[in-house]
């Protein structure tokens, strides 16, 4: 995968992608990540990327010329989900970032929170993406988030291989309780059935941790689960009484708008 990130701030990337699981799946190739000065697609001594609304008010807005010059630069005829991050857009999710990880190429333009030049909405992002209701002060946070997302999901890019499947949310569920040794910390014990080394046990008490946090703190997220007949028997035993998701019924409340 290779991911073209357009910012007025360069300088607040290296960390983030130079770590970690970004920075290994770049040394791995698995992506390649370049971060771009839109500065470097103006054209005037000042190096302007942003001028004063129509209409007046208050706040800057970010000038369409560069913009465009800048992704028409970098693309040239290739068809590329171009993707602004904006308070706006639609809330980033999982299942997202797992559509985005199937792409050969992303461009991101991180936006400042006034607002960018509607032209570059209307004929240039292919895709608007919001990573929560609260305003960032631009797009580049967002940005690191959603390639995070994204980059931890491709082929090889993790450890563990499994752990993305298991993730929350991955499987539509919170992910219950985690431990590691010791076996009793200042007296609070690791749960038995972890440490019986009975697999199937351990899976069983792993979903059912799973259902009870997700029921506690996300019973939202239920409507939206595959869930088996028994457990959504389960549930109904601890007063939740649905909706459930229907692979048939419901298939489109998975692609959340
Ligand atoms: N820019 C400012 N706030 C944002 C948000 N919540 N998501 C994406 N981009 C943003």
């Amino acid at each position: 995968m290779r991911i073209d990130i357009l910012t007025i701030f360069p300088d607040m990337f290296p960390c983030v992608l130079n770590t970690s699981i970004l920075k290994r799946a770049q040394d791995k190739g698995l992506v390649e990540i370049h971060v771009w000065n839109l500065r470097d697609w103006t054209t005037d001594k000042h190096q302007t990327t942003d001028d004063t609304p129509y209409g007046g008010g208050g706040g800057m807005i970010m000038k369409p010329e560069p913009i465009f010059a800048a992704v028409e630069t970098l693309l040239g005829e290739e068809k590329v989900p171009v993707i602004l991050l904006t308070p706006q857009g639609r809330v980033f999710n999982q299942e997202m970032a797992q559509a985005l990880a199937q792409q050969e190429r992303l461009l991101f333009i991180c936006g400042r929170y006034e607002g960018v030049d509607e032209r570059v909405r209307e004929h240039l992002v292919t895709e608007e993406i919001s990573i929560g209701d609260y305003v960032l002060s631009g797009g580049e946070l967002a940005a690191m988030v959603v390639v995070d997302a994204v980059v931890r999901l491709l082929p090889g890019a993790l450890g563990y291989e499994r752990a993305a499947a298991e993730d929350s949310h991955a499987t539509g569920l919170l992910e219950g309780p985690h431990y590691t040794r010791p076996p009793v910390f200042r007296g609070w014990e690791v749960p038995e059935v972890l440490r019986s080394g009975h697999h199937a046990r351990v899976a069983q008490w792993r979903r059912l941790q799973s259902l009870k946090r997700t029921l506690e703190r996300r019973p939202d997220l239920l409507a939206r689960a595959p869930l088996t007949q028994e457990e959504k028997q389960w549930l109904r035993e601890q007063g939740y009484e649905g909706p459930y998701y229907d692979e048939n019924e419901n298939a489109d409340l998975r692609t959340d708008n």
